[in-house]
């Protein structure tokens, strides 16, 4: 018997990446999940590759509308709602005197705004159903100090790991557990749009940052996606109960806290 039977889970972003392999790690756990990312055809290529009755919704985490639609169609589709992984998020990188208010929205309106309102839409469909519920964010290393190219992307982890404290305190009244992860470098499609960026800022051959990055890990090298299911089927199960409001690093040892 999987550790989610029973349940339902929406995760947003989860069209590719590490919210795929949570979805498809959730699914083989019992979870009907619902794949929720802005690229439905992705999306739905995923959910079918899934299965285990893995479905996709089209949801813009920047849009109110489409966030309320998007869990009123989970909880239509799967009958409730158990489980939130707020997991959708842009990266950019910049020096501070060329940071542009247009990327400081979008990157605030997608990991901050987005993770905010998709947790309050959640929330209220888990009180109305009064089970309770597990509400995971998907924070960073980055959340827990700056780097001197990217301000605004550290910037909103950190309001990632401060909306875990505060929704974490809040929403434990009515059986929400609200906890965050904290990866550290993880390969894959986003890190390679990040080591684009650095090849640029830093003059550096693409790849080379990525190869850095990776021998700088404790452990001795990037993380993979399937490095941070543990931890994510832990938090999303009943074994995590008592566990209110926190943050916990999945990093190879980057960061200690
Ligand atoms: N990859 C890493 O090294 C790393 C490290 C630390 C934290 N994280 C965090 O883990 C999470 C997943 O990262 P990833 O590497 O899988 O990223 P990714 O870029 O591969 O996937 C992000 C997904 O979010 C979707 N998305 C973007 N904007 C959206 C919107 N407005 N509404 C709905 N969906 C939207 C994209 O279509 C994509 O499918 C993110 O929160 C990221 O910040 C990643």
């Amino acid at each position: 018997m999987g550790r989610l039977e029973n349940k339902t889970a929406m995760i947003t972003g989860a069209a590719r990446g590490i919210g795929r392999t949570f979805a498809e790690a959730y699914a083989k756990e019992g979870a009907r999940v619902a794949l929720c990312d802005i690229d439905l055809e992705r999306a739905e290529a995923s959910a079918e590759a899934i299965g285990h009755g893995a479905f996709a919704v089209q949801m813009d985490v920047t849009d109110q509308a489409s966030i309320d639609a998007a869990v009123a169609s989970v909880v239509a589709t799967a009958g409730g709602l158990d489980i939130l992984i707020n997991n959708a998020a842009v990266f950019d990188l910049a020096p501070i005197v060329e940071i542009t208010r247009e990327s400081y929205d979008r990157l605030f309106a997608i990991n901050v705004a987005g993770t905010l309102f998709t947790l309050q839409a959640a929330a209220k469909a888990m009180i109305a159903q009064g089970r309770g519920g597990r509400i995971i964010n998907m924070a960073s290393q980055a959340g827990r100090r700056g780097e001197p190219l990217v301000a605004v992307y550290c910037a909103t982890k950190a309001a990632v790991i401060s909306l875990t404290q505060s929704a974490g305190l809040n929403l434990i009244e009515h059986g929400i557990h609200v906890n965050a992860i904290a990866p550290g470098v993880v390969d894959g499609e986003h890190w390679d749009g990040v080591d684009a960026l650095f090849a640029k800022y830093e003059n550096r051959p693409r790849g080379e940052k990525k190869r850095l990055v990776g021998e700088a890990v404790p452990y001795g090298r990037m993380g993979t996606a399937e490095d941070l299911v543990g931890m994510a089927v832990f938090l999303a199960s009943d074994e995590s109960e008592y566990i209110v409001a926190q943050t916990y690093n999945v990093d190879g040892g980057n960061w200690m806290s």
